[in-house]
């Protein structure tokens, strides 16, 4: 057992005791580019208490590190505010290791363990609101459902003002630093939407009911701790509040051009779209999905107001990389968007009206019918994807006037 790793200290009863995942660069389908932190806390109160385990293989690193401030089997109480297994992979080894007097989770983190691990982990279930003594100190729960999993729940630890967020407010960020305000803003801000757009987004609406119940219970909020990333200390009422904006997802002047070509026909048409966006008053992302990645796209959709969508048929089909990217963006399920399908084709030309499809039930109110050029397009088709383009923004401009 390795006793290298050391607990980094939030306060003087509050330590964290996480892992550092410095390699890990897929997680289901979300590159992370600059790998992972699982953050785990150790409270120092009468009874000793575990927030949050880490993944599996990352084991002797949470243990090294809480041995390097009391003796891990001294714990009495272990929370799970999340069943997921990048922090619970090692729950049940934990559990057998220290053997605590309490386990606690949400009804349905009991529930979920129970599934997950397929064994009696002799859990116990909070409610929401309840509270839990530890002595000298005391834990108060939220559930928050579906933020992202059913089991999802904060917990509250009023003596030292930290709010355990679990994935909220979370980066997939691995640092040797542990807080905000030790780290580069614009890497913050870019991987805090990064992870927000991949990960929350489809959960949207419930963050802000979650962020108007945080609010109204009128939590004095001096740290919060979140289970991936670094530790919020310097400007909690901005971190809270751009977590609002990312979910209210309100219209803006910007537009996504996704688009998968073959013979570059279709790249012609984005790029003729995407300049009559910028004639038209917009900001423009094209992106080839030869080029970037369904979660460069999903970043970029978060402050968007339109997603143009465009792919040359192959087997009376999209190309594989658009039906990838418009899968992933689906079940994120983005709001407020206004969109369009295009596409070049040799003879059959089925791709534009299967895209149009698919935007119709995300919801994307179309700027026109799918606009689709037979092999190579020509002056007077790279002038009306021109249009197209000078269309789009026009609405763009319409419905952030509106909102
Ligand atoms: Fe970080 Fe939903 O697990």
């Amino acid at each position: 057992m390795t006793n290298s790793y050391k607990a980094v200290k939030l306060t003087d009863k509050v330590y964290w005791v996480g892992a550092v995942d410095w390699t890990i660069r897929d997680f289901h389908g979300y590159t992370t580019r600059r790998g992972s932190t699982y953050n785990a806390y150790l409270i120092l109160a009468d009874k000793i208490t575990l927030v949050d385990t880490v993944k599996a293989p990352f084991r002797e690193e949470l243990v090294s590190r809480i041995a390097s401030v009391v003796n891990p089997r001294d714990i009495q109480v272990i929370v799970s505010n999340h069943a997921e297994m990048d922090h619970t992979g090692c729950l049940p080894e934990m559990i057998r290791m220290i053997e605590p007097e309490q386990v606690v989770a949400s009804a349905m983190g009991v529930k979920t363990l129970g599934e997950i691990f397929n064994r009696d982990q002799k859990i116990t279930a909070v409610k929401d609101g309840e509270q839990l003594s530890l002595g000298n100190m005391t834990l108060r729960f939220m559930e928050t459902r579906m933020l992202h999993w059913p089991d999802s729940m904060f917990s509250y630890l009023p003596e030292a003002e930290i709010l355990f967020s679990q994935d909220a407010f979370g980066m997939h960020l691995a640092t040797a630093e542990r807080f905000d305000d030790e780290i580069d803003p614009a890497i913050l801000d870019y991987e805090g939407a990064t992870y927000f757009a991949n990960i929350i987004l489809p959960y949207a609406p419930l963050v802000t009911k979650l962020l108007a119940r945080v609010g109204a219970a009128g939590l004095s909020i001096k740290y919060i701790a979140p289970d991936h990333g670094p530790i919020w200390r310097r400007d909690i009422g901005g971190v809270i509040g751009r977590y609002g904006r990312w979910a209210a997802q309100q219209p803006t002047m910007k537009a996504v051009v996704v688009y998968g070509t073959m013979w570059h026909s279709t790249e012609h048409m984005a790029r003729a779209i995407t300049e009559g966006l910028t004639a038209g008053g917009a900001t423009v992302r094209c992106m080839s999905m030869d080029a970037f990645h369904r979660s460069d796209v999903a970043y970029e959709i978060l402050d968007a107001g339109a997603l143009v969508v465009g792919s040359a048929t192959l087997n009376n089909n999209m190309l594989p990389q658009i039906a990838d990217v418009i899968t992933y963006l689906k079940g994120l399920r983005p709001v407020n968007l206004i969109g369009a399908a295009f596409g070049s084709y040799g003879w059959s030309g089925e791709a534009p009206g299967h895209i149009a499809d698919i935007l119709k039930e995300m919801k994307i109110e179309s700027v026109s019918p799918p606009l689709k050029v037979q092999h190579v397009p020509r002056e007077d088709d790279l002038q009306s994807c021109f249009y197209l383009g000078e269309d789009i923004a026009r609405q763009l401009k319409k419905n952030k006037e509106a909102a």
